[in-house]
This record gives C-alpha cells, structure tokens and sequence, in this order.
C-alpha cells in the first residue's frame, strides 16, 4: 500500500534534481512519448532512480520523467506509464499523480492510444475525454483512505476539467484540427477486447477503449488536480473491421499523429490552463 512517506519521498528526490518547479505534469501515452523531444533543457530522470517508484515493462515505453521548459511552461512529463494488466497492486498506479501534487502540480493532461468505438471515428484522430467508463472493477482508490491524499468519497461529476476542454478545442480549431469528443472505457487488458465487448461498451455509452488513463484521472480528482484527457485513435476496436488488431499497429498510428498531436499541446499550454 503506498503511503504518505513513500510519495514525499519520491517528490523530494525529483525536487532536488530540478532547479524549476513544474507547473503542469503530463502523461504521456504509447507512441506519444516524441513530445518529451520538445522539452528545452530537459532534466531526465530514470524512474528506478527515484524511490519507489514503478518501472513499466511496455515496449514503447520509455521509463523516464523528463523536466523542463515547454511553450514557456515548466512541465513534467513521464514518457512511460503504469497499468494494471502489468500487475501492479492497484494503489501503486496512483503513484506518480500523487507525486506530482506532492510537487504543488495542479494541472495534469492525460494522453493515450484507444481504440475507436464510436463509428464516426477515424483512425488518427485526437478525441477529448469527456468522461469515462470503468469496465475493471479495480480502482486505485480501494483501501484504506490516507486523507493527506484526498477525501474517502471523491465526486467524478467533473472529472474531465471544463475549462480545458473548452481551451483544447479552441486551440484544435485554430489550427483546423479535427478534435473528437467522448467517452473513454477502461479496460483491464492485456488482451484487446472481444467483438461482443466491443458492442457492449457502445451500447453504455463508450466512444473509445484502452488499459489506461482512468486510475491516473482517479487519482487526479482524488487530490483535486484538474485534468485533461486526450485519446489517439489508433485503430478501430475490434470486431469493427474484418481485420485482427496489433500493438504494432497502434504504435504505427500513434506515431503518425504525433505531429498534430505536438502541436496541439504545445498551443494549449501556450495559452495557459
Ligand atoms: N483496445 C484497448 N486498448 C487500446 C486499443 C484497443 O483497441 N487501441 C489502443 N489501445
């Protein structure tokens, strides 16, 4: 179970290897991780280095926090990210949010690949998360309740920061981007859903699907950070197309929206939260 001591921990190591405080944290989804690229001065730090901080066995990712400038901003990235099919006990994908607010972070943009359930979607496109779907029965706000790091009963009414998405749009149709909006599912992985899940989550409401982002956005409203979801839609969800799905695959698409996916960031942070 990951405690008080354990986070400040970890947050007082990062502390002492960055000279600016960052002001805005972001994860950073498979095949997404080139926007660490664009980070002025980076300092990178090795998740083994820090204390108890998880490591990610994913292909795609990277294991790093990397620290620096962006659009004028000091920011947090982590270029690699947790999930439950990984094995980690539950309470232990929250670690790195919480980190993050230890660290008077208090915005935080998610990004992931998904897979589109919504028929209107194509792959490639970026998706605004409104809200979501948990399809795992896991949260990682399960156990004993540590009030330092938020309330036993945290309200999801607004999980997904208004005034974000409506700064995430605003940027999209600057630059003449497509910018879906919807209703991200969670599941468990590591198999990619069946055909019928696949039919299920549309009929409840779910416009995408991944194994990430919704323990971190937990997390995130558990400590009163404001949050920001975008999805890459890197493939159509199964069953949709007559056709298998591969990591390879999502990894191809991911990488192939990175440029507008970049420049969207990079206008929003610009702007400001
Ligand atoms: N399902 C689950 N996770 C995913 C998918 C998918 O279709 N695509 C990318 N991540």
């Amino acid at each position: 179970m990951v405690n008080v001591e354990m986070v400040k921990a970890a947050a007082a190591y990062v502390e002492k290897r960055i000279e600016k405080k960052p002001e805005i944290g972001m994860i950073l989804g498979s095949g997404l991780g080139a926007l660490a690229d664009e980070i002025k001065d980076p300092v990178v730090i090795p998740y083994e280095d820090i204390p108890y901080f998880p490591v990610s066995m994913v292909e795609g990712h990277a294991n790093q926090l990397i620290v620096g400038e962006l659009s004028g901003k000091q920011v947090l990235m982590m270029k690699g990210r947790f999930h439950l099919y990984e094995g980690y006990e539950p309470s232990l994908l929250a670690f790195p949010v919480r980190v993050m607010k230890q660290l008077n972070i208090e915005h935080l943009v998610v990004t992931n690949a998904a897979g589109g359930v919504n028929e209107k979607f194509l792959p490639g496109e970026l998706m605004i998360i409104e809200d979501h779907l948990n399809m795992t029965a896991c949260n990682p706000l399960m156990g004993a309740n540590e009030e330092a790091f938020g309330p036993r009963f945290p309200d999801m009414t607004y999980a997904y920061n208004r005034d974000m998405r409506e700064k995430a749009k605003k940027a999209a149709q600057k630059q003449g981007l497509i910018l879906q909006q919807g209703v991200y599912a969670w599941f468990t992985g590591p198999s990619f859903e069946t055909p019928a899940e696949i039919k299920m989550s549309r009929v409840l409401g779910a416009d995408a699907v991944g194994m990430s982002t919704v323990p971190e956005v937990l997390a995130a409203v558990h400590a009163g950070v404001k949050v920001l979801g975008i999805s890459c839609i890197t493939n159509m969800a199964a069953g949709m197309l007559d056709q298998p799905l591969t990591h390879e695959e999502v990894m191809i698409t991911a990488r192939q929206s990175e440029g507008k996916f970049k420049q969207l960031i990079r206008d929003l942070i610009e702007e400001g939260f």
